[in-house]
């Protein structure tokens, strides 16, 4: 394990992003992004602090309370960083902060200025310029430094762009097709979260509790360099899995029941994302194992079709097909296969999509098109998630009711199709089993 890897993260990268947001601004502007601040939990106790992504994903700097200044004007570029000046008193308090003389250098900028100083410098360097790219709403600190700033401005009788772009719909289209950096990135968020669930299977009894079993994933992402979850990892026994974000992970578990595991590292700001549902005994059931089978059989032809040019949607369109199949078949719904598909009757037991984009951001950014149509391209990384939950009050036949099921793994579109990222994570009954009951 090699904890060091944030800091050997190679500035160029995120040099070559600044290069290639400057091309596709416009003369005469200027792009604003401001990073987060931290977060008070409670008293005087502070969210543990982590990068806002775009921000990350421009700078490669991790510090609270930053901010990132391009501008282009009459065909030169300039970038700038904002970032707390370095405080001897703060630092033996709170930690090392890298200092604005440091900064430069060290994250590849042209200037760097103390962020108390940012409304002044920005009063400056955005005088005359026909356009500032910024995102409202993001961050409200943000918000308030860039409108005083205007004000300042307007009450000085400086001019002030007077258009404001979203860069929203620009970083978003970047961060959707990733780098071979964030590729080798994300393979190793998605190598630590298999060798998690390894684990929890590994651990599993009846009895154990749900934080238990969450305790047991978190101190396998910690082993291998991942502090953090990409998300509230879901640990859901019975027909607690039948609550998609269900994160209370505070009940016992049972014999006889599934578990749902839906839980993803984040490896240098990098998420994997993986669920996978097992039976706490470590032997399915025949009625799970009926409906296991006929989650994986929607996965495993869904991941089929998510290749270039092909969509998301095209791929829901066939586990759709085969989950309404399904359930006829097992007396679940009733009726005509293709009205039950026109009538989105499966739609009770399988109230999600199949997948998202997957970066920085679990959910990460990216449009998706037209219900989900958008054409697949290589270097695009997304989650295949297809589920079956049947609530403890629905009607259908006994055996089924309080299940639970999901399985998701992760995709990079390739130009051979798809390499599932995941793939070290067991997902057959016969693996799962195996491993469960070996240990
Ligand atoms: N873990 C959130 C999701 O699967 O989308
Ligand atoms: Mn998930
Ligand atoms: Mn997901």
């Amino acid at each position: 394990m090699d904890l060091a890897y944030l800091a050997k993260m190679p500035q160029q990268e995120f040099t070559n992003r600044r290069e290639s947001v400057f091309e596709q601004m416009q003369d005469n502007s200027a792009l604003l992004i401001f990073t987060e601040t931290e977060k008070r939990r409670n008293s005087d106790s502070e969210y543990l602090f982590r990068p806002d992504s775009h921000f990350w994903y421009l700078t490669g700097f991790a510090e609270p309370k930053s901010a990132m200044l391009l501008v282009k004007k009459e065909g030169k570029t300039e970038s700038i960083i904002f970032v707390r000046k370095k405080d001897p008193l703060m630092e033996t308090w709170n930690g090392r902060r890298l200092g604005i003389e440091n900064a430069p250098n060290a994250l590849q900028f042209n200037a760097a200025f103390d962020i108390d100083d940012i409304q002044h410098i920005l009063a400056k360097k955005l005088e005359n310029l026909t356009a500032c790219y910024y995102a409202r709403g993001l961050q409200s600190w943000g918000d308030n430094i860039l409108f005083s700033t205007f004000d300042n401005m307007v009450e000085n009788r400086k001019k002030v762009p007077n258009t404001l772009i979203d860069w929203q719909p620009m970083l978003s289209e970047m961060r959707l097709i990733k780098s071979e950096l964030e590729i080798a990135l994300i393979q190793q968020a998605c190598h630590i979260s298999s060798m998690a669930h390894i684990r929890a299977m590994k651990q599993t009894r009846p009895n154990r509790y749900e934080l238990e079993i969450e305790g047991e994933i978190q101190y396998e992402f910690s082993r291998f360099g991942a502090r953090f979850p990409a998300y509230n990892s879901i640990v859901a026994g019975g027909e607690n899995a039948c609550i998609l974000h269900y994160n209370e992970n505070d009940q016992p578990l049972k014999e006889g029941d599934l578990l749902l595991i839906d839980a993803g590292a984040e490896f240098a700001y990098y998420a994997g994302d993986i669920t996978r549902t097992f039976p706490v005994s470590g032997k399915f059931s025949t009625p799970q194992k009926e409906l296991y089978d006929l989650t994986l059989k929607m996965q495993t032809e869904a991941i089929k079709l998510l290749v270039p040019n092909s969509s998301i949607k095209a791929a829901n369109d066939k586990a759709v097909q085969i989950l309404t199949e399904g359930l006829v078949e097992l007396g679940i719904l009733k009726g005509n296969v293709e009205e039950l598909i026109e009538q989105k009757a499966y739609r009770q037991f399988y109230m999600h999509g199949l997948g998202h984009w997957l970066g920085l951001d679990v959910h990460d950014v990216g449009d998706y098109g037209n219900e989900r149509d958008r054409p697949l391209q290589i270097g695009m990384v997304l989650t295949v998630e297809p589920g079956i939950y049947i609530p403890k009050d629905a009607d259908v036949p006994e055996q089924y009711k309080g299940i639970g099921i999901r399985i998701e793994d992760n995709l990079l579109i390739t130009e051979y199709g798809n390499k599932n990222l995941t793939s070290g994570c067991p997902k057959e009954i016969e693996d799962i089993e195996q491993i469960m009951q070996s240990a």
